[in-house]
């Protein structure tokens, strides 16, 4: 079944665990946690401390995509305050330490790649990671066009064989999610889509019945 993965950078900040609760009441999959440093990325978002926080509300998995220049130095904090699953960037330093940190602490493996970044790099590591995450954004922001050219990448990670999980983020939703799953795409991130619509829980149905 594809999963969904609900993005709380989407979500009304002001009430962020009425929002959690709203996701998981729709039948979603996932909560997609985004962490940004303002330096990997021009942005600022969530910390571990609202990670544990809304982590006391739900079983719902969450889904913690790290855009960290230097994610080694906070995967240890992140899995304490209750990732389920850990993404690192491959564009980010040291990652493949950092995903042999995040398994040696039981947490899934992630490794997600910007746009403009080929897969060949994540040839060797593959072994080492659960899930890869393709952007069909730049990353930084929600609300984003998606960019079809990204989805390729998800065949092109079947060719090498990869066998986990392939996430994608960035501009997906009805009008593209199909698309999506035939690349070979097996858990949907939906920021300003599912946030924004009228009917979540029908967006949920409809995304199990890809
Ligand atoms: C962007 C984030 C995404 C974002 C997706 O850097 O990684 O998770 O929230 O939002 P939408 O679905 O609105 O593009
Ligand atoms: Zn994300």
């Amino acid at each position: 079944m594809i999963k969904l993965s609900p993005s709380l950078l989407a979500a009304d900040p002001a009430c962020l665990g009425n929002e959690v609760r709203k996701a998981v009441n729709a039948g979603c999959d996932e909560l997609h946690f985004d962490v940004m440093d303002a330096h990997f990325v021009p942005n600022l978002t969530f910390g571990p401390h609202i990670l544990a926080a809304l982590k006391k509300l739900t079983d719902c998995p969450f889904d913690v995509h790290l855009m960290l220049d230097q994610p080694l130095s906070m995967v240890d904090v992140f899995a304490k305050s209750g990732a389920d699953v850990l993404t690192v960037h491959a564009e980010a330093e040291h990652f493949v330490e950092a995903l042999e940190r995040i398994r040696e602490l039981g947490v899934k493996t992630g490794v997600s790649v910007r746009p403009g970044t080929s897969v060949e790099v994540l040839r060797d590591h593959l072994h080492l990671c659960d899930r890869v995450l393709l952007m069909t954004v730049e990353p930084g922001f929600g609300g984003q066009a998606m960019k079809p050219e990204a989805l390729s990448k998800g065949r092109e990670l079947r060719a090498l064989g990869f066998q986990g999980e392939i996430e994608v983020d960035g501009g997906i939703g009805p009008a593209n999610m199909q698309l999506a799953v035939d690349n070979g795409v097996d858990v949907l991130v939906m920021g300003t889509a599912f946030f924004g619509s009228a009917d979540p829980v029908q967006l949920a149905q409809q995304v199990h019945a890809l």
